[in-house]
């Protein structure tokens, strides 16, 4: 598969939706439907997104965060009695999980949805199954049809785009992207702060003497980390063809974390400086598809960690812990925390 690469080039094409189109179906082994509105482009895409904002619009979800921050003190007493633990299934998962039960108004799915573990295609003996997921959105959407809940899902089942009700797949592809957009992400992120800061003690002592400057070192570690480091596109001349005579393999990917990395715009892409001056991250995506969620990740993720550094002053990774790297050209980073196991000293 093709590959755009370089700061400049991903933010052109992620732009230009007319020779890299979104108008395809990823993750071709675990489901059949789209995600929206993700895998749609303009001028859908503007009209699904524009009907989406009021789950995520600023003032709506500022006025959560004392929620979050309760959630977040709550999971890191506990973390912190212990003496410790896995920071991704003992603090990040659970705080993702909760908070999103928050933003959609969904507490009692939150055990559900932990069950899955940190993504929403479950890892099965035969591979990543659908199959939890598909048995979920049926269930929700069924209940939502007679609902008048105040949640998420009655929101969709109720929603009207160009003066018609959304269909069961508009619905599951909105639902799914809404709950596996924001899951493994974010756990990344706060994983990876927690350790940052434990092998950085001047950043943590830099943020807790100056908490306003928690948002830039988050988006720093964000373009460190590209939790989400490529997406698919479909050239214009594989576009053309009908969708059952389109080859996968001819499609390319955008690699945001190639500009993250990119020297001619950071310097010294490979150390975490949360002090960079100017950080235009591409973690977030570029154009009309970027992050729908930035701002709830950032949230969350500040809500958990100025409560660590507030309960837990000094910690260590312990080498139990199991991360894996991956490389962007010369350079390696975390792909993945599978576990970061943490002793509080
Ligand atoms: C650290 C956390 C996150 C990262 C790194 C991240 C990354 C991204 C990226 C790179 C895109 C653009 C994909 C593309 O251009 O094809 C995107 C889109 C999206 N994200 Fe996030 N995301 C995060 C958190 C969230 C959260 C918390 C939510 C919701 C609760 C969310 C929901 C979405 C949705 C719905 C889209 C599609 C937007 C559209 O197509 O217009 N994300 N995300």
């Amino acid at each position: 598969m093709g590959e755009v690469t370089g700061h400049a080039n991903v933010r052109a094409a992620a732009r230009d939706t007319e020779n890299y189109s979104s108008d395809l179906q990823g993750d071709r082994d675990v489901r059949t439907y789209r995600q929206i509105p993700l895998e749609v482009d303009p001028p859908r895409h503007h009209l699904y997104r524009t009907a989406l904002s009021p789950l995520f619009v600023k003032p709506k979800i500022e006025k959560m965060i004392p929620q979050f921050e309760a959630i977040g003190e709550e999971l890191i007493t506990a973390f912190s009695k212990n003496g410790g633990g896995d920071v991704v299934s003992e603090l990040a998962l659970p705080m993702v999980a909760r908070c999103l039960g928050v933003i959609y108004n969904r507490p009692q799915d939150v055990s559900e949805w932990l069950s899955w573990g940190a993504d929403v295609w479950i890892t099965t003996p035969e591979g990543r199954s659908g199959k939890h997921l598909d048995a979920y959105l049926q269930t929700v959407f069924d209940e939502a049809e007679n609902s008048a809940a105040d949640d998420a899902w009655t929101f969709l089942s109720n929603l009207e785009i160009s003066g018609a009700r959304l269909a069961r797949t508009e619905m599951y592809g909105i639902a799914n992207v809404l709950l596996a957009g924001g899951r493994d992400t974010v756990v990344k992120l706060m994983t990876g702060m927690i350790w940052h800061l434990a092998n950085a003690p001047a950043d943590r002592e830099f943020l807790r003497k100056n908490p306003q400057q928690l948002s830039s070192a988050i988006h720093e570690v964000l373009r460190y980390l590209s939790p989400l480091p490529r997406m698919e596109r479909v050239p214009a001349e594989v576009k053309a063809l009908p969708e059952s005579d389109r080859d996968p393999k001819d499609y390319v990917h955008l690699s945001f974390v190639s500009g993250n990395f990119d020297e001619s715009v950071f310097a010294e892409p490979d150390v975490i400086n949360i002090h960079r001056e100017r950080n235009p991250h591409l973690a977030f995506g570029f154009g009309p598809h970027t992050c729908i969620g930035n701002h709830v990740a950032e949230v969350e993720t500040a809500a958990l960690v100025t409560n660590f550094l507030r309960q837990i002053i000094d910690w260590e990774v312990l080498p139990e812990s199991e991360i894996s790297f991956d490389t962007i050209g010369k350079f390696k980073y975390p792909g993945r925390f599978h576990s970061l196991v943490v002793k509080c000293n």
